[in-house]
């Protein structure tokens, strides 16, 4: 969480700033803040609240200067506050500091500063950081850093300027992303590429323990022995138009109509009639693939949703017993792994905290591990032994929406994969679904054009306080992401069920106006669905079905219906989700709600 930028070059660095801190303010957006050299010091502007309040700020006392750091804070230790807002510097000022991640042991380095006469301003854990550099500064800031941070521990992105070295930025990575972009005659670090693809999109992707030293004539990365290392230079090829709005009101309306394409483009290349899948990036073998004797799919929010679907999947086309587990609880429980467990990690940012941390468990323990991400060179990518790119293209709105679809995507790739190498498909199947699979683009078009009767629904039902989702088997995986989209952006309480779980409990709930969506799109399930419907309906809910095209009866037992072009069912979720997303989204709306930016959370939770 938290959003870091830094400049040096010739330019007037505050606009520069705020213009990659509000690419980034997906990763936190409770306070905001800039530290620039003018002349020889560094004049420090931040505050609580949006961004908007720091460009005021500077608006009203401007601050010139061609260096300088930013930050954008999600906050975890100290309550969002000026005082608790980055860049924090030490006592002097002539240090300052933008940190994104968590210091942990930074109350005992607290104490042991404090015990040496440094005084503290802030409840945060970062404002140890300049007090550390400043106690390790003997006239060069990088060998400051270097000594600060080998008594740091936890996770970590830092940028670091001196008053007394006012030429240079100094930059590390622990656990915490960081970028360089490399621009003419300036360069810029950041947390996340589209911070700086307005101005470049030659960046290095750091790896943690490098150090970077920026002055107006160049970049120097060292790792920690202090030995310069050299690195490739990474082409980004996508637009900085992708990460803009385009039109759309929302990042979160335009990321919805993005999915047909986003699941076209994941597609690309890997899905081919009459072709054996290829993956360029997954190197297992077809032994290997045979000796799997189970696997763990392991994800946080939205992508642990597409786990659930993968779950479906893969033991559905390649008879391989899957367990999908909530990364911050696998991480904690001991969990059964050995040579032949695959892991399939699914993690949108590929930074996830908690998601990191128990691929690294399962790695330890011996299994080989898949990551399924959509941001190359992300942690993830770069630990597990195969990767399997999702190409949904830069997501900006906090509440996840074209990455699941290509999530999804990548589940139904892995399972007809596994299933080809393993023989448990025939050929003339494998071959249909493939088609089927290249006929989602259009239907998910399709799909999106439901936005009056979705719009509708949410007009007459925003108001209400709780909700239920319902489904059976697949559909119950996405009537778990349909309610986790209206609790994220709506604030409006939901619960999905299992529609055969309904008559255990959550019945007791149901009364005359309660809010239902109900998902029938699984065509062996269809009729029990309807009797759940029956159910809530006869105890006065109002219901909004979802089916499959051909299923039109359904309208006799509901309030309102929407339907998804006939599909495989095992493709449904693809589909299924798309009104589901936009009954949020316009429920968000209608209640005046901040769609991309919802309250208290963060696109990447980087913290645990
Ligand atoms: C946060 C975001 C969710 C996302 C989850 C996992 O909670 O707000 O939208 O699904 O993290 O993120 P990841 O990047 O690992 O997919």
């Amino acid at each position: 969480m938290c959003g870091i930028v830094g400049y040096i070059g010739k330019r007037e660095a505050s606009p520069i700033l705020v213009e990659g801190l509000s690419k980034l303010e997906y990763r936190g957006y409770d306070s905001a803040g800039v530290a620039i050299i003018e002349k020889e010091d560094i004049k420090t502007t931040k505050c609580k609240g949006r961004l908007l309040n720091l460009q005021e700020k500077l608006e009203e006392t401007p601050i010139k200067g061609n260096i300088g750091i930013g930050h954008t804070r999600w906050a975890t230790h100290g309550e969002p506050s000026d005082r608790n807002s980055h860049p924090h510097s030490n006592e002097d000022e002539t240090i300052s500091v933008v940190h994104n991640g968590i210091i942990e042991n930074y109350l005992h380095l607290r104490e042991w500063l404090t015990s040496k006469g440094y005084k503290f301003v802030s409840e945060t854990d970062t404002e140890v950081i300049p007090h550390l550099v400043n106690y390790y500064y003997k006239g060069d800031l990088l060998q400051a850093v270097m000594a600060a941070t080998s008594k740091m521990e936890g996770s970590y992105a830092i940028g670091v300027v001196c008053s007394k070295e006012p030429d240079k930025i100094v930059a590390v990575r622990k656990d915490s992303p960081l970028i360089v972009g490399l621009g003419e005659d300036e360069y810029f670090i950041a947390s996340d590429i589209p911070a700086v693809l307005n101005h470049t999109r030659d960046v290095y992707l750091l790896n943690d323990r490098e150090y970077v030293l920026m002055t107006k004539d160049g970049v120097k990365l060292f790792n920690e022995e202090g030995e310069e290392v050299n690195k490739e230079i990474y082409h980004v090829t996508w637009n900085a138009d992708a990460a803009e709005k385009g039109g759309y009101e929302h990042f979160m309306l335009k990321e919805i109509h993005e999915q047909p394409k986003a699941i076209k483009d994941t597609m690309t290349s890997r899905i081919i009639p009459g072709k054996s899948i290829t993956l360029d990036e997954i190197n297992i073998t077809k032994e290997e693939i045979e000796n799997i004797n189970k696997i763990y799919i392991v994800a946080c929010g939205t992508a642990y949703h597409a786990g659930i679907v993968g779950k479906y999947v893969i033991e559905k086309l390649a008879r391989i017993p899957v367990e999908v587990d909530i990364a911050s609880e696998f991480r904690y429980r001991n969990p059964i792994v050995d040579k032949n467990t695959l892991m399939i990690v699914i993690s949108q940012s590929g930074e996830t905290a908690d998601t990191l941390a128990a691929l690294r468990e399962a790695k330890a323990q011996g299994a080989r591990v898949i990551a399924v991400t959509n941001v190359v060179g992300s942690s993830v990518s770069r630990e597990a032994d195969d990767i399997l790119y999702t190409w949904a293209g830069p997501e900006i709105a906090v509440a996840s929406t074209k990455a699941y679809e290509t999530q999804l995507i990548a589940m139904y790739i892995i399972g007809l994969f596994f299933a080809e190498n393993k023989g448990t498909v025939s050929k003339d199947e494998l071959e249909d679904l493939k088609n089927e699979m290249l006929s989602l683009p259009e239907k998910a078009e399709e799909c999106l054009k439901h936005k009056e009767v979705v719009q509708k629904f949410a007009s007459k039902t925003y108001m209400h306080k709780d909700m239920f989702f319902l489904g059976r088997g697949l559909d119950y995986a996405v009537a778990m992401e349909g309610s986790l989209k209206l609790k994220e952006i709506s604030y409006i309480h939901s619960e999905a069920y299992a529609g055969g779980e309904l008559k255990h409990g959550p019945i007791a709930l149901i009364e005359k106006g309660t809010i239902v969506i109900a998902l029938a799109t699984q065509e062996d399930l269809f009729e029990k669905m309807v009797s759940n419907i029956k159910e809530v309906k006869t105890r006065g809910a109002n219901v909004l079905a979802l089916a499959l095209e051909g299923h039109e009866e359904v309208e006799k037992t509901v309030d309102s219906a929407i339907y998804i072009p006939k599909v495989n069912p095992l493709f449904a979720p693809l589909l299924s989700v798309i009104p589901l997303q936009l009954y949020s989204y316009y429920s968000a709306v209608q209640k005046g709600c901040d769609v991309d930016k919802p309250r208290n959370l963060a696109k990447s939770v980087t913290v645990e």
